[in-house]
């Protein structure tokens, strides 16, 4: 369970805690709370930095003994960068760092809160602080036999009492256990997660929300025309899924698709991948687990629009049964594919959702998808690119992931390289004949299937998961999108 975090007004050096963790900006600048610690100290803070080299660059911390004269037990300083620097981001990266720092105590009391510019709304600083020290504390430790959890439970943080700073707290501890949902699906081994089982976890989440859940298997896939998720899924012995979510909140004027690329497991089927190609591709269906973390939490954020989500989940296997390599695919729209890289498989099963997106009329549809390497070449890890077919729904996209501090960055979708996926027999192949831009004709690919929609595309193969801890993110699956998500369905505005 991540910790809650609840508001108080007490002075820092009176808040009883395990630990207080108190702000201290670059060139060893106090922050608010730190005086108090000084004091304690009889003057000696100053002394411990010099000792300890500590300058207060972001996320640096350094613990400091008290000798009793503080209602904490201990204080922790957390570094904040430049003062003038401190945005929301560096905020939820700073309570990350408390957390982590705190994950032997029961209980934290915090400045971190007050440190943040007087011009600055704290609203959206207390959501910024709460969510990084509930994903700084996530850990995913169901395989670990000398599992060590943290024993954080409650994080005090030290503000004057405001109704909108507590409610950015309750909102924040529902997007952060969303996030951290989504975190555990991924990092859980594709073998103990078939489609079927990610569509049992789905239920179990939804469970109790007003969300509908409807599912396609076997000769339901067929009857919808699912050709592309039939496809890619017909190598595998576990058998692939369609699963549609429905948030239809009473009096809701506008239609907002959420589309997620559920691949539990990625072999590259019969154009396979090398065995370290494979390694991370439990991760494939990041887009799909984002999809369904942010629509478990909607009603409770009470967002006013109607939320359709669409995850095709597959798992894309060689086998005698596979999809080969120049077999042609019809997708839901009717057009035919001629699928020449069965590794490019993300784009064929999005295809069909894009498709039924827009048969059921969304005005908008946003894709989430850990869909090419191409991307992560052009952004690196920590980047999502972001293309679609019309500029306003796009710049959307993009105010939405800056306002929940998800980097993503716009990359175009040339007319002139559309000619790449001209097929000889068929009305598409799924991989460029060129050799470049592999994330922009995947892109473009899936624009065919967008009809006039309003459409916008997440590539997310490099920030979907971490390489190690980093600020808020934990060493394996991010959730990536989750916040984006949500952020974009509570804003949403027909494009
Ligand atoms: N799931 C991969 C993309 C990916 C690669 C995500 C690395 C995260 C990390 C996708 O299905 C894929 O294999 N794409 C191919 C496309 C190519 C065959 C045109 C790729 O990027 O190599
Ligand atoms: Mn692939
Ligand atoms: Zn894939």
């Amino acid at each position: 369970m991540a910790p809650t975090c609840s508001l108080i007004s007490t002075p820092a050096d009176r808040v009883r805690a395990d630990l207080l963790a108190v702000a201290v900006f670059a060139d060893r600048e106090l922050g608010p709370g730190a005086e108090a610690v000084d004091d304690a100290l009889g003057g000696g803070l100053g002394e411990f930095m010099d000792e300890a080299d500590f300058s207060g660059k972001r996320g640096e911390t350094l613990a400091v003994p008290t000798n009793g004269q503080l209602g904490a037990k201990a204080v922790v300083l957390v570094g904040m960068g430049k003062r003038d620097d401190l945005s929301p981001d560096a905020i939820r990266r700073a309570g990350a760092a408390l957390a982590r720092r705190a994950k032997n105590v029961r209980s934290v009391a915090t400045t971190l809160l007050d440190a943040a510019p007087p011009s600055s709304d704290p609203a959206l600083n207390a959501q910024a602080l709460a969510e990084g020290v509930a994903l700084g504390s996530y850990q995913f430790l169901r395989y670990k036999r000398d599992a060590k959890p943290s024993r954080l439970e409650r994080v005090l943080v030290i503000g004057r009492n405001n109704a909108k700073v507590r409610a950015a707290l309750d909102r924040a501890s529902a997007i952060a256990a969303a996030v951290s949902w989504a975190r555990d699906l991924v990092n859980e081994p594709a073998g103990a997660k078939a489609p079927a089982d990610v569509v049992t976890a789905a239920r179990a989440l939804l469970r109790g929300t007003n969300i509908k859940v409807k599912v396609y298997a076997g000769e339901a896939l067929e009857r919808e025309r699912f050709g592309g998720v039939v496809g890619v899924g017909q190598g595998s012995e576990r058998a692939p899924r369609f699963l549609r979510l429905a948030y239809e909140p009473a009096g809701a004027k506008t239609t907002l698709a959420l589309v997620g690329k559920g691949v539990v497991f990625d072999s590259g089927g019969l154009s396979l991948k090398t065995a370290g190609g494979m390694e991370t591709m439990k991760t494939d269906m990041s887009g799909g687990a984002a999809v369904i973390a942010a629509m478990s939490v909607l009603a409770q954020l009470n967002v006013k629009t109607r939320v359709l989500g669409y995850v095709p989940l597959v798992e894309n296997m060689p086998s005698g049964t596979a999809i080969r390599p120049g077999d042609v695919l019809t997708i839901r729209n009717g057009k035919t594919v001629e699928v020449l890289n069965t590794d490019a498989e993300g784009r064929l099963i999005l295809a069909d959702a894009l498709s039924l997106a827009v048969d059921e009329k969304a005005d908008a549809i946003v894709d989430i998808a850990t869909l090419t390497g191409a991307c992560m070449v052009a952004l690196g890890d920590k980047v999502a690119g972001l293309m679609g077919s019309d500029d306003p729904w796009v710049a959307q996209v993009r105010d939405a992931a800056d306002r929940a501090g998800e980097p993503v960055w716009p990359l175009p979708l040339p007319t002139d390289y559309r000619k790449l996926l001209d097929s000889e027999i068929a009305d598409l192949r799924n991989i460029s004949s060129g050799s470049y831009g592999g994330a922009l004709t995947a892109g473009l690919f899936l624009k065919e299937f967008a009809s006039d929609v309003a459409w916008a595309h997440l590539d997310i193969a490099g920030p979907a998961r971490a390489s190690s801890d980093d600020g808020y993110n934990t060493k394996g699956g991010t959730g990536f999108g989750v916040r984006t998500l949500i952020e974009l369905a509570t804003t949403f505005s027909k494009p």
